[in-house]
């Protein structure tokens, strides 16, 4: 069985005040033992957080392809690596928006960060319109090979990230997410040749977590706005603690 994941975005929010929250999510997750936990923040805490609170994975949000280069305001893999991160987001729908950031683009910045040591969370997800048009899954499984063109080996985990659900306080239901996290796992195995942990992100909190991870046929949650406040979060922790436990007897 896959190990359950639980992965927090704080996106653009935290600053050094922010720290002793991170302290509060890191001495949760300690203890969370059958879950991994892991915190992506901006990249300005990155080295405060992961030397202060080595037990607890912190990840960037985006990276570079290159190494290193002319671009200003970018950061590449390998300086995530070298501040203390473990992991990094890619292909968020937020990123996404750009007109440059092609699945194409996503591919080199997943090769980059496989290459530097990062475990990678590549997300996908479909449009409102695409859901409408009944392409939910298809969109989802394309971009996801498009994503991982030239990725061999490395840490992938895959985020299946609805663009309308996101932030908007509205979830799919469980069997609309189950019906494309299965594909998507198909697909995980046709790109990269082994099956990617798949998590669920768009508006989980500590409501939803543990039907959706009963139901939603995902091994863990990619979380935005919950996870900004450390007793939400560590709420969703304890929650998909029991959900494993549950299932674990059923
Ligand atoms: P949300 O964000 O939980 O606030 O919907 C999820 C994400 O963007 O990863």
């Amino acid at each position: 069985m896959i190990r359950p994941l639980v992965v927090g975005n704080w996106k653009m929010h935290g600053d050094g005040t922010w720290l002793p929250a991170i302290g509060a999510i890191a001495e949760a997750a300690a203890v969370t033992s059958s879950i991994d936990t892991a915190l992506c923040v901006p990249a300005t805490l990155i080295e405060r957080a992961a030397t202060r609170y080595p037990s607890l994975s912190i990840g960037g949000q985006d990276c570079h392809p290159d190494n290193s280069g002319s671009f200003t305001g970018d950061i590449s893999a390998s300086m995530i690596r070298e501040a203390g991160g473990k992991l990094v987001i890619l292909g968020h729908s937020e990123c996404r928006s750009a007109p440059l950031e092609t699945s194409a683009r996503v591919a080199a910045k997943v090769r980059a960060a496989t290459t530097a040591g990062l475990r990678v969370i590549v997300c996908v997800g479909e449009t409102t319109a695409a859901r409408a048009a009944g392409e939910a899954v298809g969109k989802a499984c394309d971009q996801l090979l498009a994503s991982l063109v030239g990725v061999v080996g490395g840490n992938i985990v895959v985020a299946y990230e609805p663009v309308w659900a996101i932030g908007q306080g509205i979830t799919p239901t469980a069997n609309e997410i189950a019906e494309v996290t299965s594909a998507l796992r198909l697909t995980s195995v046709q790109a990269i040749g082994s099956a990617s942990p798949i998590l669920y992100g768009g508006s989980v909190n500590s409501e939803n977590c543990e039907h959706l991870f009963h139901s939603g046929g995902i091994d863990g949650f990619l979380i935005g706005k919950a996870s900004t406040e450390a007793k939400s979060f560590i709420r969703v922790l304890k929650l998909a603690e029991r959900a494993v436990g549950n299932a674990a007897l059923s």
